[in-house]
C-alpha cells in the first residue's frame, strides 16, 4: 500500500544552490530546500533557474523540469540529478552555487513502503538511477536488505554507480559490469523467487522489467515519466492509459503498480529536456 506522501508547500519557491559537481555526464545540483525537508524517493519535483529560464530567440519562458532528486538528508539539504541533453536540463545543469532555482515539490506519489515478506529488487537504468538510488538510500535508513541492479549506456555514465559498491552493474557496451542491459541479471535474481521489484528507466526496460515480473508471479512498481506542464492534476499533459482507465502521472503516479498496465511505451520527452 502506498503510504502518505509528504506535500508540497503551497505556491513556488526561490531556494540557493549550494554546491554543484559533474558525476560522468550528469551534473549535481545541491539546493538548501528548508520549506520541504521530506520527501520519498520517487516523488518528483518541478524546477527552474530564477535567471536566463527562457529562450533568448523567443523571449518566452520555458516550462518547468519534472526532475527527480538523488539524495536528500532530511536538513534541507537535496540534491538532483541532471542530464543535460535538452535547454532546460542544460540551464538547470549550468547554475552555480549561490544562483537561486524555482522550486514546486515534492510532487506524486513516491514509491510504497516495501512488502516485509518480500526482498525488494531494485533496478535502474540511465536517468532513472536517481529514484531507484534514492529509494535504496531510504530502505538501508530503515535497515531493509535489497538488490540493486543498474544499467549504463557506457563507463562514463556507470560512473554514476561508483557509490555502490553491492550493485550489480551492466553497460551496453560491456565497459563496466557485466554486457547488455538490466534484464538478464532481473530475471535471474527474479528466478530465485521472494521478490519485489522497483523499478525506473527508459520505456523499453521498464517494460521487460514489468514483463520478467509478471512472468514469475512477482509484483513491481514502476516510476514512469511523462511530459509534465503543471505537475500538479490541472492540464492532464501527463495522462496515461491504464487497465482501469485514464491517470494522469503527476498525482497518481508516477509511481504505478505494473499490474495497472498493459505496456509502457513512450510518453515523449520533450518537454523534460
Ligand atoms: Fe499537468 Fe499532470 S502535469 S496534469
Amino acid at each position: 500500500m502506498t503510504p502518505e506522501r509528504p506535500l508540497a508547500p503551497f505556491n513556488r519557491r526561490s531556494v540557493p544552490v549550494t554546491a554543484v559537481s559533474e558525476m560522468g555526464p550528469y551534473r549535481l545540483v545541491e539546493v538548501n530546500d528548508q520549506a520541504a525537508p521530506f520527501v520519498r524517493a520517487g516523488q518528483f519535483h518541478m524546477l527552474a533557474t530564477a535567471e536566463g529560464w527562457d529562450s533568448t530567440e523567443a523571449g518566452r519562458p520555458w516550462l518547468s523540469r519534472a526532475i527527480s532528486f538523488l539524495s536528500i538528508d532530511g536538513s534541507g539539504r537535496i540534491v538532483f540529478l541532471i542530464d543535460p541533453v535538452g535547454p532546460g536540463t542544460k540551464a538547470l545543469a549550468e547554475v552555480a552555487v549561490g544562483d537561486e532555482m524555482l522550486v514546486v515539490g515534492p510532487l506524486g506519489n513516491g514509491f510504497p513502503d516495501p512488502s516485509p515478506e518480500l526482498r525488494p529488487l531494485l533496478v535502474g537504468g540511465g536517468i532513472g538511477l536517481a529514484p531507484i538510488l534514492a529509494y535504496s538510500d531510504q530502505l538501508e535508513r530503515s535497515g531493509v536488505d535489497h538488490d540493486l541492479v543498474l544499467g549504463f549506456r557506457t563507463a562514463a555514465h556507470a560512473s554514476a554507480a561508483s557509490t555502490r559498491p553491492g550493485a550489480v552493474i551492466t553497460t551496453d557496451d560491456g565497459s563496466v559490469g557485466q554486457k547488455g542491459t538490466v534484464l538478464g541479471p532481473t530475471v535471474e535474481i527474479l528466478g530465485e523467487g521472494g521478490r519485489e521489484v522497483f523499478v525506473c528507466g527508459p520505456p523499453k526496460m521498464m517494460d521487460a522489467v514489468r514483463l520478467a515480473a509478471e512472468e514469475t508471479g512477482s509484483s513491481c512498481w514502476l516510476a514512469l515519466e511523462s511530459p509534465m506542464a503543471c505537475g500538479f492534476g490541472a492540464c492532464f499533459g501527463c495522462a496515461v492509459e491504464t487497465r482501469e482507465g485514464i491517470v494522469r502521472l503527476c498525482v497518481d503516479g508516477p509511481v504505478l503498480p505494473g499490474a495497472l498496465l498493459d505496456s509502457v511505451t513512450s510518453t515523449g520527452r520533450s518537454l523534460h529536456q
